[in-house]
């Protein structure tokens, strides 16, 4: 009888494999989307609604976050605004623009008020995961100590990248810091199981079986950022890489979870979410956003809820009325 091969080893489906499908047979995930400024919004909910919250809030740089898409055509002679290989002359038109605001006169209160609401959310097995820039982190760690309570804490992750030019007068600064809390530190979902793997930097010094499997990641965690022309780009600003909210997820939360994202931006929290079988609800007060993650999870097949207020509805008809009236001319 011949030999079953390795892969076969692998077949019979892991507990989490299990619980997935299990998961994906009984619930249908459903992405909620928001537009509404997020304390308000928050002081609303029931207590203990979420099984997962992850925040990427402004970084509060003090500038405008703006992303511009623009296109490039050849064009003859030097009539251009840009060069390009063998001197040939490019003129680029601007697509689109999407920006949000990112200065913050009281930025830890400001933060400080929307977790003090946000913890309240969380069931008593969720985790709260901020995503942060350097500059911020330390104060912020320490304000989500004094709200969650130090013991809560669990680990400071280091998303490092390698993109983007280098500075001659420091180290260049490539990576972000996200904070992860647990709301019981001594019941909390991890499902190790779920976790990809990477490769060994050595794969010769382990042997051939582990090289195969990879290991576990450790709390630095190695991914490119969303690369400028690829195909996860939205033209968003300061979108995050969906690698990185899909490890989040799966490790963090059940198939059938509640997640939330009140800084959601073009919404990859709530991809995430939905390639993996959970719900999603996803909160934004820039009509940007709204309109990014309309189209973004519209695309990817998702069945999306959207909630905008009144004047913002009201403002969707009156854009209406006017085009309507510009094509037939009244
Ligand atoms: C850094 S971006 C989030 C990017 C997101 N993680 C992604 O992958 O696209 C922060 C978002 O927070 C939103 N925001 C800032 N202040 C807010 C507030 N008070 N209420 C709701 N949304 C807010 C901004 O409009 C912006 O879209």
């Amino acid at each position: 009888m011949p030999k079953p091969k390795k892969s076969a080893i692998h077949q019979t489906p892991s507990k989490q494999e299990q619980l997935e499908v299990f998961a994906s047979e009984i619930h249908s995930p459903l992405l909620e989307i928001v537009q509404a400024e997020n304390l308000a919004w928050l002081r609303e909910q029931p207590p203990a609604s979420f099984d997962l919250i992850y925040v990427d809030p402004p970084f509060n740089t003090g500038r405008r976050q703006r992303l511009r898409r623009r296109k490039s055509r050849r064009v003859e002679g030097q009539s251009g605004d840009q060069v390009g290989f063998g001197g040939q002359s490019y003129r680029s038109t601007l697509l689109d623009e999407r920006s949000y605001g990112d200065t913050h006169g009281n930025y830890l209160g400001f933060l400080r008020e929307r977790f003090e609401a946000a913890v309240l959310l969380l069931t008593s097995s969720a985790s709260l995961f901020v995503h942060i820039d350097p500059r911020e982190s330390h104060y912020v760690k320490v304000m989500l100590d004094e709200v969650l309570g130090r013991e809560c804490f669990m680990n400071e992750i280091v998303w490092a990248y390698d993109y983007g030019g280098r500075s001659r007068r420091r180290w260049s600064p490539k990576h972000d810091v996200i904070l992860w809390y647990a709301r019981d530190p001594d019941d909390y979902i991890y499902n190790y199981e779920a976790i990809d793997r990477v490769p060994y930097m050595a794969p010769k010094l382990v042997g051939p079986e582990k090289a195969r499997r990879g290991k576990t990641p450790t709390d630095v965690w190695w991914k490119t950022i969303v690369s400028p022309t690829g195909k996860e780009r939205t033209g968003y600003p300061t979108q995050k890489p969906i690698a990185i909210l899909e490890r989040i997820v799966r490790v963090h939360s059940d198939p059938g979870a509640r997640v939330l994202d009140f800084f959601a931006g073009s919404g990859t929290t709530g991809e995430a979410a939905w390639r993996n079988g959970r719900s999603a609800v996803l909160v934004d007060e820039n009509p940007e956003a709204i309109e990014v993650m309309e189209r973004r999870l519209g695309a990817a097949g998702a069945p999306i809820r959207v909630a905008k207020p009144q004047e913002a509805i009201n403002e969707t008809i009156q854009r209406g009325r006017h085009l309507d009236a510009e094509r037939t001319g009244e």
